[in-house]
């Protein structure tokens, strides 16, 4: 599947580019070099400091604006929820320099997360983005938002791979409409994932890389990735990922390497430490 329709009929494309970890300058770079090799969805957030990277490289790339599909992310606020969150979407948009995005994510489940979500419907009904949703919600708090406000969101933007699979959460936003994204679709290369003997030996199976096994995998369970690499030669080959599909054998193998391991585990002290020192 290389594009889906989001619950307010908007199109979305299933493959993106994610610009977590790099720095402005070489944002610039790299999106450039994306979207020359063919990505049509950049994925940055304030947080990650480099906007304005992305809207450089948008600007150079000559691309009609329209033809690519721009996600950032609400940082989390501390205070005055719903000003705030209004504000930080104009500022994201000035240093994309962009009129609108496509997507607008909460990036995390803190502050007032509801003042947030009101102020987040209030941007979509005034245009400034094509679509809204969340980030890092686990069920219970995306039922709290959604039993509590009238648009649904369009998108959970959750860590998802092999290492901690969510076959639930599949499921349960299948059934509410919101489509899953997975953040880290490559475990951010930790947990040996390219020297899995198990990935490997499907890899060698259909004469691909451990990485297109596992984005296709995501992509044939209708969860939608952004891939993030700062090489070309990755670039190109994430994107490449429809000329095989995975079998039911296949996947069979991959589901007994779920360990439900995580990259940031939002109970870890050092966390929660970091995160209330970059708080809005
Ligand atoms: N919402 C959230 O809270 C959240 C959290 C984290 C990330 N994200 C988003 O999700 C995007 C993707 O996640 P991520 O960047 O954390 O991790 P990722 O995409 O799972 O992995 C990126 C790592 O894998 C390497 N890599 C990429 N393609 C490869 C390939 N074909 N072969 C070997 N190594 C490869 C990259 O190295 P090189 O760059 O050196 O190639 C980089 O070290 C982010 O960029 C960001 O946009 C969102």
């Amino acid at each position: 599947m290389k594009s889906v329709k989001l619950n307010n009929g908007i199109e979305m494309p299933m493959i993106g580019f994610g610009v977590f970890q790099v720095s402005d300058e070489e944002t610039e770079k790299a999106v450039l070099s994306a979207l020359k090799i063919g990505y049509r969805l950049l994925d940055t957030a304030a947080v990650y400091a480099n906007e304005s990277g992305v809207g450089r490289a948008i600007k150079a790339s000559g691309i009609p604006r329209e033809e690519i599909f721009v996600t950032t992310k609400l940082w989390i606020q501390r205070e005055n929820g719903y000003e705030n969150t209004k504000k930080a979407l104009e500022d994201s948009l000035h240093r994309l320099g962009l009129d609108y995005v496509d997507l607008y994510l909460m990036h995390q489940p803190f502050g007032d997360v509801h003042k947030q979500w009101r102020a987040m419907e209030d941007l979509y009904k005034a245009g400034k983005t094509r679509a809204i949703g969340v980030s890092n919600f686990h069920m219970d708090r995306l039922m709290d938002l959604i039993t509590c406000h009238n648009i649904v969101p369009a998108v959970n933007q959750i860590e998802t791979h092999p290492f901690y699979q969510r076959e639930e959460e599949i499921a349960f936003h299948k059934e509410l409409g919101v489509l899953q994204q997975a953040w880290g679709p490559l475990a951010e290369g930790k947990f040996g994932i390219f020297d899995n003997p198990i990935l490997t030996a499907i890899a060698q199976k259909h004469g691909k890389s451990v990485a297109q096994v596992v984005l296709r995998w995501l992509n044939q369970r209708g969860v939608a990735i952004i891939p993030k690499s700062v090489k070309e030669s990755r670039m190109i080959e994430n994107r490449d990922i429809f000329s095989f599909t995975l079998d039911a054998q296949d996947f069979a193998q991959i589901a007994t390497l779920n360990r439900d391991e995580i990259i940031f585990n939002h109970r870890d002290p050092n966390r929660v430490k970091w995160l209330a020192e970059h708080r809005g």
